[in-house]
């Protein structure tokens, strides 16, 4: 058995405090990683997998800040953007620049075999008013962003779907994991109806959710950006988000990798103050019903 950790939206080299579903307190940041740090210890784990917005500001040395502490968790680990990342040409460049020694092929959009599994890695760009998708943002999105998400939209570009297809239908590995930073499928009505903010889902991903869902090797899909724990089964595919680390319930996932089954378990930081601070009331769906915190999926090797 090995294991690796899932941990999403970090949010980091911020100051800037407010209010998503909860108290959104990215100023918290450098305590909650001394804290991770810890705990990453105790876990073990073969790599860390980070699934985008791991920057929360916008400048090069914010990019190269939060980096620094990525690496101070003393921990393997492959990056990949979100919203908060990749939304210029110029901060995609410093993505690439400040990790390039983490990432495969030095692109943002990768893949890599750790033990006999497969992992592949996406970068979905932005969708513009007219339907059509460029790596960049518009202007405005950059300092919108922050605040609220109101008619951003995001894709997986054409290129990166043919690809991942044919290196699914050569795939060696016993098993496949996917991740990108926006879930392929939208969080469920549940959430809506209790008034969940929604950061939204790929435009594409129920196209890419079916094409996946032809691969029996592709069992899982590991997601950010809506800040809150879900676990949705998709024709055979567990699509699983993430809380963010700056909000409650401030946790993360322990993806355990046995011959026969994964063991998903949604872990808390060992000190709960944290999760405590960020916490409004009547907002705890953001760590999930006890079906979106643990799972385990059986493994047949063929
Ligand atoms: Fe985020
Ligand atoms: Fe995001």
């Amino acid at each position: 058995m090995w294991r690796f950790v899932h941990i999403t939206d970090l949010h980091l080299a911020s100051s800037r405090d407010g209010v998503w579903n909860n108290g959104f307190l990215c100023s918290m940041m450098p305590e909650v990683m001394d804290c991770l740090r810890d705990d990453l210890q105790k876990i073990n784990p073969d790599f860390l997998l980070l699934s985008g917005d791991i920057v929360s500001n916008t400048t090069r040395e914010s990019v190269f800040q939060a980096r620094d502490m990525v690496e101070s968790l003393g921990f393997p680990y492959y990056p990949l953007g979100g919203n908060h990342d990749c939304y210029s040409r110029e901060s995609r460049q410093w993505f690439l620049d400040a990790y390039a020694h983490r990432l495969p092929n030095k692109k943002t959009w990768y893949s890599f075999t750790h033990k006999q599994t497969g992992f592949y890695a996406l970068d979905p760009w932005w969708m513009h008013p007219d339907g059509s998708l460029s790596p960049s943002a518009e202007k405005k999105a950059e300092a919108m962003q922050q605040f609220n998400l109101n008619n951003m939209r995001w894709a997986l570009p054409k290129e990166q779907l043919l690809w991942l297809e044919e290196e699914l239908a050569s795939a060696t590995e016993e098993s496949v994991c996917i991740a990108t930073h926006y879930p392929m499928l939208s969080v469920p009505d549940r959430l809506l109806q209790l008034g969940f903010k929604n950061a939204g889902s790929l435009e594409n991903g129920k196209v890419i959710a079916e094409k996946i869902a032809d691969f029996p090797k592709v069992r899982l899909v590991l997601s950010g950006h809506v800040h809150a724990n879900t676990i949705q089964p998709y024709k055979g595919v567990y699509h699983v988000t993430t809380s963010s680390l700056p909000e409650y319930p401030v946790e993360f996932r322990v993806i355990e990798v046995h011959d026969d089954q994964w063991k998903i378990t949604t872990q808390k930081l060992s000190d709960p103050s944290f999760a405590q601070r960020s916490l409004l009331a009547g907002h705890d769906f953001t760590a999930g019903l006890p079906e979106d915190r643990k799972l385990s999926i059986k493994i047949e090797n063929t």
